[in-house]
């Protein structure tokens, strides 16, 4: 297969995490005689210091053009500690997002076994736990109308039924692939918004008999997440709550640093980790390149590589089992690994298979 790679590796640590991801879409390139095409784009802090916006015209246009874009990560301390600047890098991916029209965004949380005691939670709470968070990911208080002032300001949490809709089908594809078990979260009981959502999801469930659909205040599912992470099979939920739980969820993973994600819907899909910059490791060669190198398996598998994407994921788990660990994950008194090193190790083993 022939595909066109929009590359764009961002702020902090993307530049190294993303190095990573397309040495192993090398790898994977060379062992099943695929031609992949790179070509690299600027967004966030990155492209504001290149060219003052962060999500420039031409990365647009890359996009567009590409077959799919490999994502790593943006967000700057100089921005987040200055509440007056009227430029953001997260703007660059917010506006990526919607301006592909990526409205749903697959998060899939589950437990490696050389991993459960890297968990701040009981082994026996967390091991076996696979679920999928589906993350309807632009509407919601991200997009909405917004207004700030020195002494007021507001965030609207619209949401339209088509939108709502639309996301519970992608949901219910995924539950019905799975256990067949979907829980809708919204805060039902106290915003009009979720009610939106509560009465659509209710009716869209008649739709799809095979699968037990039920709900869950938000509240109640943060604490069930890491109380009983194996109750969910699949969850569905608007934008912020979706950033908030997954972030929660990976505590689970035992690492942000594990986590990939992909966002689909009408334009160029976008493959891009669940974790931020981290912008005090930039640089350092420490940061975990698995959630990176995992978006690039959701990638492939997203194109029907299915082999191509489990490849991946059999490498990286042979990394897990053999201690190839960066810092983040490894064990306490063994040798930890950089970045390119773990990246290195997963290529060549996939190469030397
Ligand atoms: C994420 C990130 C982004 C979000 C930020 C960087 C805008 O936290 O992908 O979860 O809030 O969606
Ligand atoms: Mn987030």
């Amino acid at each position: 297969m022939e595909l066109k790679i929009a590359v764009l590796p961002g702020d902090g640590i993307g530049p190294e995490i993303s190095k990573e991801g397309v040495k192993v879409l090398d790898s994977i390139a060379e062992r099943y005689h695929h031609t992949f095409k790179y070509e690299y784009g600027i967004i966030g802090a990155a492209a504001i210091d290149a060219v003052g916006d962060p999500f420039p015209e031409e990365t647009m246009k890359l996009c567009l053009e590409s077959d799919a874009i490999l994502f790593s990560c943006v967000g700057d301390p100089r921005f987040d500690n200055n509440p007056t600047s009227k430029v953001r890098p997260e703007q660059g991916l917010l506006k990526m997002r919607k301006s592909l029209e990526l409205y749903a965004n697959i998060r899939p949380i589950a437990t490696f076994k050389s991993l459960l005691s890297k968990s701040p939670l009981k082994e026996e709470v967390i091991e076996g736990a696979d679920f999928v968070c589906v993350r309807e990911l632009t509407g919601g208080m991200y997009f909405g109308k917004k207004f700030e002032s020195d002494d007021k300001a507001y965030d609207t949490n619209v949401y339209s039924r088509h939108e709502i809709e639309r996301i519970l089908k992608v949901a219910y594809g995924y539950a019905q692939q799975r256990k067949k078990h979907l829980t809708v979260v919204d805060k039902a009981n106290v915003l009009a918004s979720s009610r939106l959502w509560r009465k659509v999801a209710q009716e869209t469930a008649k739709e799809f008999p095979d699968v037990v659909t039920d709900y869950m205040f938000v509240d109640n599912a943060s604490m069930r997440i890491i109380q009983d992470p194996r109750f969910f099979d699949v969850m569905v939920t608007e934008n912020t709550f979706g950033d908030i739980l997954t972030d929660e969820a990976s505590v689970i993973t035992g690492s942000m640093g594990l986590l990939p994600s992909a966002s689909t819907g009408a334009k160029t899909p976008l493959f891009e980790p669940v974790h931020g910059s981290w912008p005090e490791a930039a640089g350092k060669n420490i940061a975990n390149p698995i959630a990176q190198i995992l978006s690039a398996a959701m990638l492939l598998e997203h194109f029907g590589l299915k082999e191509e994407g489990n490849e991946i994921r059999e490498a990286v788990e042979a990394s897990l089992e053999q201690n190839i660990c960066t810092p983040d994950i490894q064990k306490k008194g063994m040798k930890a690994y950089s970045t390119e090193e773990v990246g290195e190790w997963i290529s060549n083993y996939i190469k030397s298979k």
